[in-house]
């Protein structure tokens, strides 16, 4: 492995939590960022000492600068993202919607130009961004949260051009639906109410397939980079929300 550190925003739980713990049976040391200190020292507990939590909004750079100086990054793994509810824009608040986009697309556009230049200086890199298949489909009520992500994985494409030649490999994965707390917020913290509608009836992704997807890159020899990777369940219909319910035939 090449790399010897990573960055993961949105360590605590969630998607964040398994590539952490991926990267960490991997050899490397993780900074693992988030808000909720009490999950994050749990993760530090099961994972070891190579897991270093840092405890910081992912918006706020300049505390994580400070949190960071003097580490080598090799790895950023732009985790951290969400939307507080599904409804159209117009019954959004003009809090929410800039939060959205200040979550899914400011920050992590932040955190890639902070820790570019030594990945560059070093020729030693790989950022990973987390953007949704609501990033190219359309979801309803989703507007600010899939502008956010469409504007990150543009981004990433527009950099893997500036980054050409420079030893930084950058891959986008654009997950469908993955068993999480992601949307608990937008369910008004019915955690029952959201497994019965999003994850009981249906095949989700789990947060350890998405890891296991980003180790796949990651593990590439140096010169192979993968740019973009979509990755769904099974059963759910590429773009849209349908899940059809095949009988299984008789064998
Ligand atoms: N779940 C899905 O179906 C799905 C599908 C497509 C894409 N994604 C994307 O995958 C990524 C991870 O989603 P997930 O399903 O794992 O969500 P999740 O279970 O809700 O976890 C979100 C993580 O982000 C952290 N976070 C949220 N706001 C933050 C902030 N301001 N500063 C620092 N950390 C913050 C949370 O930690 P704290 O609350 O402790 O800060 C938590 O660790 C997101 O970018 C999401 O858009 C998810």
């Amino acid at each position: 492995m090449t790399y010897r550190s990573a960055l993961v925003t949105g360590a605590s739980k969630g998607i964040g939590a398994a590539i952490s713990a991926a990267l960490v049976g991997e050899g490397l040391t993780v900074y693992a960022l988030g808000r909720s200190e009490a999950p994050l020292a749990e993760l530090a507990s099961r994972l070891g000492d190579r897991l270093r939590p840092v405890v910081a909004d992912v918006r706020d750079h300049a505390a994580i600068a400070t949190a960071l100086e003097g580490v080598e990054i090799d790895v950023l793994v732009n985790n951290a993202g969400g939307l507080s509810s599904v409804r159209p824009l117009h019954e959004q608040t003009a809090e929410e919607t800039e939060e959205v986009v200040t979550l899914n697309l400011t920050a992590p556009l932040q955190l890639i130009r902070m820790l570019l230049p030594g990945m560059i200086a070093r020729r030693v890199g790989h950022i990973f961004n987390l953007t949704s298949t609501a990033a190219s489909s359309v979801f309803p009520g989703t507007t600010a949260y899939g502008a956010a992500k469409a504007g990150l994985s543009q981004a990433g494409r527009v950099l893997r051009y500036d980054l050409a030649g420079r030893g930084v490999r950058l891959t986008e994965i654009a997950p469908g639906r993955v068993e999480s707390q992601f949307y608990l917020q937008a369910f008004d913290g019915d955690a029952a109410g959201l497994q019965e509608r999003m994850y009981t009836h249906q095949r989700p992704l789990r947060p350890e397939d998405v890891a296991a997807v980003l180790v796949c890159a990651l593990n590439l020899p140096p010169h192979a980079d993968v740019a973009e990777l979509t990755v769904s369940p099974t059963d759910q219909a590429s773009g849209g929300h349908v899940y059809p319910v095949f009988p299984v035939s008789p064998a």
